[in-house]
């Protein structure tokens, strides 16, 4: 379709620092924005806008030209933060109807299904608002975009709707994932993530099986690591088991999320500040959930297990002291020093779990492990570790291809000794000021065996402290794309 017929609120173009903006077979437009860009010095310099109401000279009411920075060093993280902010300006102009016109310029450089895909999902995910506890006032300001146009050259179609169909569902799955992370810990508990887990099972018409492991048989089975860290709460503890198997399935992969509904530290308790955001310690059971939500429709060939050992972590008379010993599922025995080092304790159960029950061909956890990982790569990054340099390097392509930042961490094995505790097998504190993300990561890996193992810690970009083009503040659904994407 030629975009300047495309009757909309707004025409969005991009074009690339130095290089020539789009043209329309409407001459005149041509002309203006020539005349536009040289008046008010646009050269397509990252987040630059050129804006312009067209006048009749083409269809749509306004014309906005985003500049996306040098074509060398764009990545599709960057192009889905530039339509985000062409979506927030939309927005601002109160439209509701949009169009963005995808030229041979942007797809030389990215993939046009690519392109496709990560537009839909730029365009949901910078739509996103946690509205459930505002005033109807508030709700009623919001304008929501009723109608999107994606303008492409004739021939480079690609398979359009099935791009647009993974963008939109990959979008939702990590919508689906900032709702129950922002949803207050009082009502994310440990059941009802697994009451979200069976609903997810019954949606699926038998695709998605779902067992849910209550405290007694959790006892049973030994998981006392994952049980010392519940035993604080007046919850009851869910060890959730979620599986999916299709027809003539390839290898099995096991993923297993962190779900504390919320981390006062224990008894080793945090203070108030630090407290203030921890509902967003089942960050990466909101990343399960989601992924299983929407596998099915995603016809993903793996066969694949999520785990969620899902409870509270609290003082109490009944809470773990720091200095009770614990012996996990594998037989290890844990000195716990730091009550507030709790995720590692759930997460060594489940692995073992996995391991002994699941025997799977690849672990992936995703986890709000450690404050040390937001120290060292910040709020945006994710750390990553593992055991296997081709798993590794999967998982890194995925998140490339998501827009999701992820950074390589070392197992460094001489570390090791710092979590050896002298009256148990290990310690789970390291007891020095340094490397607290890579120490959790090696307590974890005493628990996987030789199974491949991917550790990714969210802690930083799980929750939002403040807004960005691609993420409100509050839950960001960080993970979800990027599993969907390496399970793809
Ligand atoms: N859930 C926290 C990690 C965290 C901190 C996540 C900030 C998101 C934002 C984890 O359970 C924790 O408290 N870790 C301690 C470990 C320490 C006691 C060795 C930490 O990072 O301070
Ligand atoms: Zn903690
Ligand atoms: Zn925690």
């Amino acid at each position: 379709m030629d975009p300047g017929k495309v009757e909309t609120d707004l025409l969005i173009l991009f074009s690339y620092e130095g290089e020539s903006i789009p043209t329309f077979s409407q001459i005149q437009m041509n002309n203006l924005l020539k005349e536009m860009s040289q008046k008010e010095d646009y050269t397509g310099k990252t987040a630059q806008v050129l804006s312009i109401t067209t006048k009749g000279l083409i269809a749509s009411y306004k014309l906005i030209v985003v500049g996306l920075g040098k074509k060398e060093e764009i990545d599709l993280y960057n192009y889905q933060k530039e339509v985000a902010h062409a979506v927030t300006l939309a927005q601002s102009i109160k439209a509701v109807k949009i169009a963005f016109l995808l030229d041979d310029e942007i797809s030389k450089k990215f993939k046009i299904s690519e392109s496709i895909e990560t537009t839909v999902e730029a365009v949901i995910l910078s739509s996103y608002r946690f509205m459930k506890y505002k005033g109807d006032e508030e709700k009623k300001q919001i304008r929501t975009l009723e109608e999107v146009f994606i303008c492409l050259s004739a021939g480079k179609i690609g398979n359009f709707e099935e791009a647009v169909k993974y963008g939109q569902l990959k979008a939702q799955a990590t919508c689906y994932a900032r709702d129950l992370v922002n949803e207050p810990a009082a009502v994310t508990t440990p059941a009802f993530l697994a009451e979200r887990a069976l609903a997810i099972s019954k949606e699926s018409e038998g695709s998605v099986k779902v067992k849910v492991i209550e405290e007694k048989e959790i006892r049973k089975l030994g998981m006392n690591a994952y049980l010392g860290v519940a035993q604080g709460s007046e919850e009851p503890p869910k060890f959730i088991v979620l599986s999916y198997k299709p027809k003539n399935a390839g290898k099995k992969v096991v993923i297993v999320g962190k779900g504390i509904t919320f981390d006062t530290g224990g008894l080793s308790l945090k203070p108030s500040e630090a407290m203030e955001t921890m509902k967003s310690d089942m960050a990466g059971a909101a990343v399960v959930l989601s992924v299983f939500k929407y596998l099915p429709e995603l016809k993903i060939k793996y066969e694949v297990v999520g785990i969620i050992p899902a409870c509270e972590n609290m003082p109490s008379g009944r809470a773990l002291h720091p200095g009770d010993v614990i012996k996990a599922l594998n037989g290890k025995t844990i000195e716990v020093l730091n009550t507030d080092a709790e995720g590692r304790l759930t997460l060594a159960d489940a692995f073992s779990y996995s391991i002994s029950f699941e025997k799977p061909d690849f672990i992936i956890d995703v986890a709000t492990l450690t404050g040390a990982c937001m120290v060292a790569l910040g709020q945006d990054v994710a750390g990553v570790w593992g055991n296997n340099q081709d798993f590794i390097e999967k998982i890194q392509k995925s998140a490339e291809l998501s827009g999701e930042k992820i950074w390589l961490m070392p197992l460094e094995k001489e570390y090791k000794e710092l979590i050896k505790s002298h009256i148990a097998d290990l310690k789970n504190i390291s007891g020095g000021r340094y490397g607290g993300a890579i120490t959790a990561a090696l307590f974890l890996s005493e628990f996987v065996g030789t199974t491949p193992w991917v550790h990714l810690d969210i802690a930083g970009p799980a929750y939002q402290e403040n807004k960005t083009e691609l993420v409100p503040k509050g839950g960001s659904g960080f993970g979800v794309r990027m599993l969907l994407e390496f399970l793809q």
